[in-house]
């Protein structure tokens, strides 16, 4: 099939495009490059063996956007394209919700008028809020507590009312817990740029000695050790959930939402421990105060995604840590 990568030089979708590319795919790329470097390309290209067409554009350009669907007569798109700090969708709400809400619209805008069919899109385990019970399933309450997780939310009922206006549409929304890890050529991988906010570009800083040691934002919180705990997912597996939620929307019409997550929990302590078995570092911590809008535990349910999609995470933890390890060697 050709698929169209909505922001695919980024983390999630260059990755995505290794496994779809590599299952026999046409992918194209389309990205502004607002958080991503254009290298990406070249180490894709050096994974691959073969350039990934890339059209440098915006989302909400509809004529663009509509140009791309048409010129490689694309099949399907999956959606990565969008702003996703939360910190930062505090400080500039207008700015999430026009590039992640009103991007959404153009690109329906445009596979409708292209009579393209098929959108995967990537939302967010964020949507869910403060956790009700464990493990989330994809029936617990949604009520995203920050303006990041409303423009998600708002897009999936967008993606609703869509669905349920054309029943010859498939639109999959992929609820993403933490994505971590890199590909194992370490060409790609995660590159904030900064300080990074999110766990395991942190420790993996302080391993390199680029910051001097892990801030643990919180060790009173109601789980096993008292730090926080998520449902961390080596970033090939996610990439071969969407390739499998690919083959889903060959059979199927509809709208549907999946939990993709390895439906366990880890903590910020077990976190650096693995981290510290895989490099052999040492990663000092600095026990602190709760992070404010932190939950005290995440993690996924995935059986409807199992069973639905034939997919499962496979890599642990130590996979995962080797592969930013990797990452960093290339950097
Ligand atoms: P990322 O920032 O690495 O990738 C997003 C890409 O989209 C970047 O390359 C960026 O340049 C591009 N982009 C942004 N706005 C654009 C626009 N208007 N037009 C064209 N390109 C644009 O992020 P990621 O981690 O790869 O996340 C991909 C998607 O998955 C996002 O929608 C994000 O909200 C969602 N998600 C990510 C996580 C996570 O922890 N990484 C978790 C849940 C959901
Ligand atoms: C994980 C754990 C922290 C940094 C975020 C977004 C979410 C989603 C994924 C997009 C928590 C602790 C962290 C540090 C720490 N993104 N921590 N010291 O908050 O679960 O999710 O990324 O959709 O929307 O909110 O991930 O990696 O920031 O934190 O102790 O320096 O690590 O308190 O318990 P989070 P995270």
């Amino acid at each position: 099939m050709n698929i169209l990568l909505t922001g695919g030089a980024g983390y999630i979708g260059s990755h995505t495009a290794v496994a779809l590319s590599e299952a026999g795919h046409e992918v194209v790329l389309l990205d502004n490059f607002c958080n991503s470097q254009k290298s990406v390309l070249d180490r894709l290209e050096r994974i691959l063996g073969e350039v990934l067409p890339c059209v440098e554009g915006d989302v909400r350009d509809t004529v663009l956007v509509t140009r791309i669907l048409q010129d490689y007569k694309i099949d399907a798109v999956i959606h990565f394209a969008g702003l996703k700090a939360v910190g930062e969708s505090f400080q500039k709400p207008i700015d999430y919700f026009d590039n992640n809400v009103s991007g959404t619209v153009n690109l329906l805008r445009a596979m409708r008028v292209s009579n393209i069919k098929t959108l995967i899109f990537s939302s967010s385990a964020t949507i869910y809020g403060v956790p009700q019970y464990l493990p989330i399933d994809e029936r617990h309450p949604t009520k995203a507590i920050n303006p990041y997780g409303r423009s998600k939310l708002h897009i999936e009922e967008i993606l609703a009312d869509v669905a349920a206006s054309d029943p010859s549409l498939c639109i999959v929304s992929l609820r993403y817990f933490n994505p971590v890890g890199a590909h194992e050529t370490g060409l790609i991988g995660e590159d904030p740029g900064g300080t990074p906010n999110n766990l395991m570009p942190y420790i993996s800083q302080v391993a390199l000695g680029k910051l001097l040691c892990l801030n643990v934002y919180g060790n009173d919180y109601d789980t096993p050790d008292g730090t926080g705990v998520r449902d961390y997912i080596h970033v090939m597996d996610l990439a071969d959930g969407h390739l499998a939620t690919l083959n889903f929307t060959e059979r199927n019409s509809g709208l549907h939402t999946y939990n993709l997550g390895t439906g366990k929990g880890n903590s910020v302590l077990e976190m650096v421990k693995a981290f510290e078995d895989a490099s052999g570092k040492t990663i000092p911590i600095n026990i602190k105060a709760r992070r404010a809008g932190d939950v005290a535990a995440c993690y996924a349910r995935v059986d409807k995604a199992n069973f639905d999609l034939n997919w499962k995470a496979t890599r642990n933890l130590q996979k995962i840590c080797t592969s930013i390890l990797n990452f960093q060697k290339h950097s």
